[in-house]
């Protein structure tokens, strides 16, 4: 008897493949701002999340909510407009459900970009982060409970969350493209609060260089399912800064991954190829 995730799982991929016969072999999943990024697909399939047996339904302003199918660059690929996330009451593994959604529909890498506030000095706001690493502040593991050895193993080896062939690639096409790419740990935490500056100044001496509210749930279970991985953070703001009289808003988050959405469509494009 498979278990109910296992059913579950099937029943959706089985869902989105009745539409779409195809196999895509890389997922994105797209952060806070960066929906436009779909314009660059051509797209063959679009499948709201209301209508996917089983799956979370996104509720956050500046996220779509719609699962895009079709071709970038050549390469079939799956595209979740809008990310589940824990802030918003998700469970870890409504959050990371997508993700293994993606491992059935027959996707073996996955690129995902997120808002991120940066605390490494010399980071500006606008600026593209490579994900070398990261630090999981969430207090609940994604794969917390049974495991489900049809999807990976029980204790999943973290020590290259992020694929280097992948990171080596995205550092020759950002050198091509004449971006000047940044390099650095992402740092995971629940919010919806954004940090304190006390909290800011913990985040980079434990050895973040960002910080944000995705992606690592995302990865961990990317990584159990035994996917490569790729990850970029748009710095949208400075955690810390010179002036500490000015606040963070949610406002100038998207309007700052808005302004950096051509490059980052651009790497990932490229990425894809
Ligand atoms: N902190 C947490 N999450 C974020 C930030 C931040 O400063 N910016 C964008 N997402």
């Amino acid at each position: 008897m498979p278990s109910a995730l296992m059913q579950q799982l099937k029943e959706t991929a089985e869902y989105i493949q009745a539409q779409y016969p195809h196999t895509p072999k890389t997922g994105i999943i797209l952060g806070s701002g960066l929906g436009n990024f779909t314009s660059e697909i051509n797209i063959e399939k679009e499948i709201p999340y209301t209508d996917l047996p089983h799956f979370p339904v996104s509720t956050v302003v500046g996220h779509s909510g719609k699962l895009i199918l079709g071709e970038l660059n050549g390469a079939k690929v799956v595209v979740m407009a809008g990310r589940f996330h824990f802030y918003e009451g998700y469970s870890p593994l409504q959050v990371s459900y997508p993700v293994r959604v993606m491992k059935m529909l027959g996707v073996e890498t996955l690129l995902l970009s997120n808002a991120a506030g940066g605390v490494q000095a010399g980071f500006k706001v606008g600026d593209l982060m490579i994900i070398k690493d990261h630090i999981s502040l969430f207090t609940i593991n994604p794969l917390l409970g049974p495991n489900e050895e049809e999807l990976g193993t029980r204790f999943p080896d973290m020590s290259e969350p992020y694929n280097k062939a992948l990171i080596a690639k995205a550092r020759e096409v950002g050198q091509r493209l004449g971006y000047n790419l940044k390099e650095g740990v992402y740092t995971g935490v629940t919010g919806p609060t954004f940090e304190t500056h006390a909290e800011y100044r913990l985040i980079k001496a434990i050895g973040g260089d960002a910080v944000g509210m995705s992606t690592v749930q995302e990865v961990i279970v990317a990584i159990h399912a035994g996917m490569k991985v790729f990850a970029v953070s748009v710095i949208t703001d400075l955690g810390i800064r010179d002036d500490d009289t000015s606040i963070i808003t949610h406002e100038e988050v998207l309007a700052a991954a808005k302004d950096a959405e051509p490059k980052l469509t651009a790497l990932f494009k490229e990425m894809v190829s």
